[in-house]
């Protein structure tokens, strides 16, 4: 399909979202709640293991495996799964990778993930390939993005992602914004020795510019063997390198989720500091994962998962297909245990493989 018959369609999917907006709302379908009574309306969707870059907190430098082509959900299988979970109250999506945007017909899948009504979809990407595909991934449906850029400097961007051009990144930062992919939320991961003395800078940034930067603590990911406890930076000290620069305020939002926010008393932008070593946000976590090659997980932590691939190539019906995924949230656990334990995270061999 052209990427002009993609518009075309997508036109027609919005007004098809619109309706189906009102149609939960005049059904008032409640999201699903999990055995801890947390709603689950939140579904991270890797649509492939792949990536153009390597970065250091992610995967490992050599000897990674990919799925192999058949092993990935294909288009029509994840879009099923969405279908299928909108009807238990699924609200939002977001699309990761790997690198989502080196998989093929991405603007279709977007349009077509839209036309399921689903209210706020979002996108996680390096940002190296962003700027030429923005406009289109807009037109298709999509809402906003997050875009990982963990330092300003080209030579530490080079050491940390192995292979990419900072350049491309600022330029799809700027029109992910003149496209109103927005807001823009930048992911930084600070690790100590390498971009840590940049989280004053990234901060700054939110003073004139409409940014989300989100501060991510460092996960054991185990993935090329990098991880230390030391290497982490914590929330709290992120929190006290940033008070020294403005008058810090504490926002909350509507929306529930991992991110404490913050804003700098005048400031345009946000920041939202994310704990998942040094805190627990279980308590709040309203969401589900699907692996790219077909497994929820319901907790990126947790070793279990439920394949829903193999009982979809194997004819699964719809009412099936249902049973799994509210089996999938009624064994969400009640909590992960890094905090007390970093070596419980040690099998997540990659989070390319899993979504980040
Ligand atoms: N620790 C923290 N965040 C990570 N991500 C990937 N690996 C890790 C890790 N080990 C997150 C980053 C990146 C996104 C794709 O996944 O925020 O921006
Ligand atoms: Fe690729 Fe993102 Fe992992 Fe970096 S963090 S290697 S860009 S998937």
């Amino acid at each position: 399909m052209s990427v002009r018959e993609i518009k075309k369609h997508s036109a027609v999917s919005h007004q098809l979202s619109a309706s189906a907006v009102y149609y939960e709302m005049k059904k008032k379908i409640q999201p699903i709640k999990d055995s801890f009574n947390r709603r689950i309306d939140y579904l991270r969707v890797s649509i492939t293991d792949k990536c153009n870059l390597k970065c250091v907190y992610c995967m490992p430098s050599k000897g990674l495996k990919f799925f192999k082509e058949s092993e990935v959900m294909t288009d029509e299988e994840i879009v099923r799964f969405v279908r299928i979970a909108r009807k238990h109250g699924l609200r939002k999506v977001r699309i990761t990778g790997g690198e989502p945007l080196v998989r093929k017909n991405i603007i279709q899948l977007v349009s077509s993930l839209k036309e399921t009504g689903i209210r706020d979809l979002s996108l996680t990407t390096n940002g190296i390939l962003l700027s030429g595909l923005a406009g289109d991934l807009k037109q298709a449906g999509l809402d906003r993005v997050n875009i990982s850029l963990d330092t300003m400097d080209a030579a530490i961007y080079r050491e940390i992602t192995k292979q990419g051009d900072i350049e491309q990144v600022w330029e799809s930062v700027r029109e992910a914004e003149k496209v109103k992919l927005t807001p823009v939320k930048i992911n930084v991961v600070p690790i100590r020795g390498l971009n840590d003395s940049e989280i004053s800078s990234f901060a700054s940034l939110t003073f004139n510019n409409n940014y989300h930067i989100r501060f991510i603590e460092f996960m054991p990911a185990n993935c090329s063997g990098v991880w230390a406890k030391d290497k982490c930076v914590t929330s709290d000290e992120i929190l006290q390198q940033i008070s020294g620069l403005g008058n810090l305020e504490r926002l909350t939002f509507k929306g529930r989720g991992p991110s404490r926010n913050f804003r700098f008393k005048g400031a345009a932008g946000v920041i939202g500091i994310i704990s998942p070593l040094s805190d627990h946000f279980c308590g709040y976590c309203n969401r589900l994962r699907l692996t790219a090659d077909g497994k929820i997980r319901p907790c990126l932590f947790s070793k279990k998962e439920i394949d829903i691939k193999t009982p979809m190539r194997n004819g699964a019906s719809d009412d099936e297909m249902e049973k799994l995924f509210i089996k999938a949230v009624k064994i969400k656990p009640q909590q992960h245990l890094l905090n007390e334990d970093p070596a419980s995270g040690g099998h997540l061999k990659t989070m390319s493989k899993i979504g980040g």
